[in-house]
């Protein structure tokens, strides 16, 4: 904590500030600051008027119920999802919109108006319904970024089954313990989905997390490539297309209680078992429909494109749910930024004249050093409005990003949430917030966030601490699915009755949050969250490995790289193929997202005297830095040999 907060005093040396534009003021949706001022008074009334703004089949009865940690919002009604993404639209002339404009990376391109939408997600659900999905049943779904992956997710919604959608870069491993863990009887996968030119073999990592004893009965295979004809598993798995081919082209949405389970999505913990993060149905869907059209200041005819995958949280809340909430179009791109040449975002950005983009300070930086020219090649005239998301992005990515993507026209917007919270807490409202680089400035109105020492008093203008949540909120998580005592360790046991982030941040003098990164052992690799304990456990299942520890460097590009400690057991010689083997051996159990970058072999690790692994010693090591506090180790001179074998490699 210390140590992060030293490296943000650099970040709070700037200065620029952005004040809204005339021009964007003039059309914002939100232009009178005194929204915080009454939602502050009245976070129910506030959020309530949002639930409002939603089709429900019955109304609710109460706003809240809080028994702390357990959260229920707008108890007593019952709505659908599905409903309010699709059927509502189609009573006016949004039924010829565009709802999904999608991508393929080979450079095929399809539109899906919201009519469109309406059939192919009535068709799906019959074809669930015909294979005996039934409200409440789990469904997991692992897909590329194809159209049948929104549409399962929206179908799964409309008769009330639960989705766990599970990002395409996972492999079997990863696959086998969240469908064990959710016990899901049907997945959905495709035979394969296109990456830099090549083929993700997905029905291959899908069967494979299947094999031996499986809750999975049946697989349901979108065929996008062409590689599985052969892999088809009689009597299991069933095409999509032919499941769907003669089914009823309407289906009636499922009525479901406000608290009733939408989805779950599972994410990285401290502990190397990843968590079913539990969303339900009224709740989330304010939240989401709320900030979508307040923080991207969403208007009938705009063409708006998040660039994160479904696989992970942004996705499902910024491509699927929040802006077919709003009756948005939502532009999905299959594959790689950088194919076929570096410029394919802005090919795309020109091609359907996108007005809003919303990326990953990771994407940014990779821009920023791949050169200016490659976006001025495009015309970039039609955005508006740039968001940002995934971890904190640095005032130079930042004002690189307002301008050479931007124009110097578009505020950026840097919103700061995380799975758990379903719906972005902390962000700007273009129209009305003075922007900062590198801060995501304020809780967006009706959050109650606040900074805390170790001993809970809130540090107030210029202190940092820890970033919590001192009030429920409508799309917070219920729950870990199955493991209601870990929800309440994990997330509310630091303080009483508040939500603890795992967030370092600091607050300027104007009450601006800086957000400064975690303060447990998650670490954010190119926005994506790793827990280091999965992938210590996973180079430990290496039969030549007896101890690994991994941290988190800072990296000019992914913001943190994954680097790994590993003590090989007795007789091992320690190679350069052996460091290639380990780094293979993760991406292979875990997903190539957790492929370590570097690996150290060290002689012993440094612990305390109980044992415990001082991970911070390991950073200090690796980032190159004089070694902080080291009277608890065990034995001091394993640290000095690791510092003199590698401290001068970064
Ligand atoms: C980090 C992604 C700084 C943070 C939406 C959080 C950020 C974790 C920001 C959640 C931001 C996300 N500025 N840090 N704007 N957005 N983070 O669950 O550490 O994949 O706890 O959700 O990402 O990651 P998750």
């Amino acid at each position: 904590m210390a140590e992060n907060i030293g490296s943000i005093e650099a970040l709070l040396q700037e200065d620029r500030t952005f004040p809204p534009s005339e021009e964007f003021k003039k059309q914002a949706n939100i232009k009178d600051p005194s929204v915080y001022e009454e939602a502050r008074k009245d976070p129910e009334a506030f959020w309530e008027r949002f639930a409002g703004e939603l089709d429900w089949f019955k109304k609710w009865d109460t706003v809240l119920e809080w028994n702390p940690p357990f959260a229920k919002w707008f108890v007593g009604g019952q709505l659908n999802v599905s409903y309010n993404c699709i059927d509502r639209h189609l009573k006016s002339a949004r039924k010829n919109k565009a709802a999904i404009i999608w991508e393929g990376e080979p450079g095929d391109w399809a539109v899906y108006t919201y009519r469109d939408l309406y059939r192919e997600v009535c068709k799906f659900a019959n074809g669930l319904k015909s294979l005996g999905v039934k409200k409440g049943d789990r469904v997991t779904i692992y897909l590329p970024m194809v159209p049948e992956l929104p549409i399962a997710m929206l179908a799964c919604a409309r008769i009330g089954a639960v989705h766990s959608v599970i990002f395409g870069g996972f492999s079997a491993d990863s696959i086998r313990d969240r469908i064990e863990d959710s016990q899901s009887k049907l997945m959905i996968t495709a035979d394969g989905g296109y990456r830099r030119g090549s083929v993700v073999p997905l029905k291959q990592n899908a069967d494979e997390s299947i094999t031996g004893d499986t809750p999975v009965e049946q697989v349901v295979v979108v065929r996008r490539t062409g590689t599985a004809d052969a892999q088809m598993v009689d009597g299991r798995d069933i095409w999509w297309h032919e499941l769907v081919s003669d089914q009823p082209l309407n289906c009636d949405p499922e009525p479901m209680d406000s608290e009733d389970m939408l989805y779950m999505l599972y994410t990285s913990g401290t502990t190397g078992k990843p968590k079913g993060i539990v969303h339900t149905t009224g709740g989330y869907l304010t939240g989401t429909y709320a900030t979508t059209k307040w923080i991207f200041d969403l208007k009938e005819d705009d063409v708006y494109w998040c660039t994160a995958d479904i696989g992970w949280v942004t996705g499902h809340s910024y491509i699927v749910y929040g802006p077919l909430a709003n009756g948005a179009t939502t532009v999905m791109y299959e594959g790689s930024p950088d194919y076929p040449g570096r410029d394919r975002f802005w090919s795309i950005v020109e091609k359907y004249a996108c007005t809003i983009l919303y990326t990953a300070p990771t994407a940014i930086r990779t821009f920023m050093r791949w050169g200016e020219d490659l976006p001025e090649s495009h015309d970039m005239s039609s955005l508006r409005l740039l968001g940002s998301v995934g971890e904190p992005i640095n005032p130079e990515a930042w004002v690189w990003y307002w301008k050479n993507i931007g124009g110097g026209r578009c505020p950026v917007v840097d919103t700061w949430w995380q799975t758990e919270t379903g719906s972005i807490l902390i962000a700007p409202l273009p129209g009305i917030t003075t922007l900062k680089p590198g801060s995501a400035t304020q809780a967006f109105p009706g959050i109650d966030a606040e900074i805390l020492d170790e001993a809970g008093n809130s540090v107030g203008p210029g202190g940092g601490g820890y970033l919590v949540i001192k009030k429920p909120w409508p799309s917070m998580l219920r729950n870990i699915y199955g493991d209601p005592e870990r929800f309440q360790e994990q997330y509310w046991s630091k303080y009483e009755n508040t939500y603890f982030t795992g967030d370092g941040a600091k607050l300027d003098e104007d009450s601006y949050f800086w957000l400064l990164g975690r303060v447990d052992d998650v670490i954010n690799v190119a926005a994506h969250r790793v827990s280091t304990m999965e992938v210590e456990s996973a180079l430990v299942d290496n039969p030549k490995v007896a101890e690994a520890a991994c941290i988190g460097r800072s990296d000019e590009i992914k913001g943190q790289a994954i680097v790994a400690f590993v003590t090989v057991k007795e007789n091992i010689n320690t190679s350069d193929a052996l460091i290639t083997e380990l780094k293979q051996h993760v991406a292979t159990k875990i997903g190539p997202i957790c492929r370590p970058d570097d690996i150290h072999f060290a002689a012993e690790l440094p612990k305390t005297r109980s044992g415990k692994i001082m991970r911070r010693l390991l950073r200090d090591v690796a980032e190159g830095r004089a070694l902080g506090d080291t009277t608890t180790l065990a034995d001091p001179a394993v640290v000095e040999s690791l510092k003199e074998q590698y401290g001068d490699e970064d």
